[in-house]
């Protein structure tokens, strides 16, 4: 993929979740905010607790913390962390002594996380903007790497693996939602920038 067309696809992502960073509400096939959090088997007892407009934006395609359990203490990084929920859900699990960290390729999300963040008390975590194939933290930095409905919008997904190996712990590991095509997309769909970014 020619470095045009790269920059064009990631421009259309950031202007459609530049919009989401406001509301998720009716912009997907699929349940999202709090409805979604639920939907998907998220502890109700957590989304229950945080303050509504911490699940606004929320617009995950799965639960990364359904397949394997996170420690006390772990470091871990949400690639296309949004609006931070999984964030503020990964924070619960490592207590204070651990670390969290997301990076976001819009920075309207990257802004609307921080405040989440700051909102729902998680002192230990921070956000920066970039993407998942030049991610923005040093080689061997992080316990576990979650990911929740991004890598399907990566144009180079084998980049964006390569880089979470590269900032993964000799032994770290990754947990990861997304929605696969199970059949090639129409022609007209292919090349739509809108429909890559929806
Ligand atoms: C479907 S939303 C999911 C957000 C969040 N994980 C959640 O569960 O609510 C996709 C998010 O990934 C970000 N994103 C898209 N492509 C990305 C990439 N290549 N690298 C980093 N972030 C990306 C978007 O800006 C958006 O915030």
């Amino acid at each position: 993929m020619d470095q045009q067309a790269f920059e064009s696809i990631q421009d259309g992502i950031r202007r459609k979740y530049a919009e989401v960073s406001t509301s998720a509400e009716g912009k997907f096939a699929y349940p999202t905010g709090r409805e979604g959090a639920l939907f998907l088997g998220y502890d109700r007892a957590l989304v229950e607790e945080l303050p509504r407009e911490i699940l606004a934006s929320f617009c995950g395609v799965g639960n990364p913390f359904a397949l394997g359990p996170i420690e006390t203490g772990e470091s871990v990084l949400d690639v296309g962390s949004g609006a931070g929920f999984d964030m503020i859900v990964a924070s619960r699990y490592v207590g204070e002594g651990g670390q969290v960290c997301g990076v976001d390729l819009t920075p309207e999300m990257a802004a609307q996380a921080r405040k989440n963040l700051a909102l729902a008390g998680v002192a230990n975590g921070e956000i920066r903007e970039g993407s998942s194939e030049a991610i923005p933290f040093n080689d061997a930095s992080f316990d576990v790497v979650i990911s929740n409905g991004v890598l399907n919008l990566s144009p180079q997904k084998e980049l964006s693996f390569r880089e979470i190996l590269r900032v993964l712990k000799r032994g770290g590991r990754m947990q990861f939602a997304d929605i696969v095509l199970e059949e090639g997309a129409e022609q007209a769909n292919a090349c739509s920038i809108d429909a890559w970014s929806d």
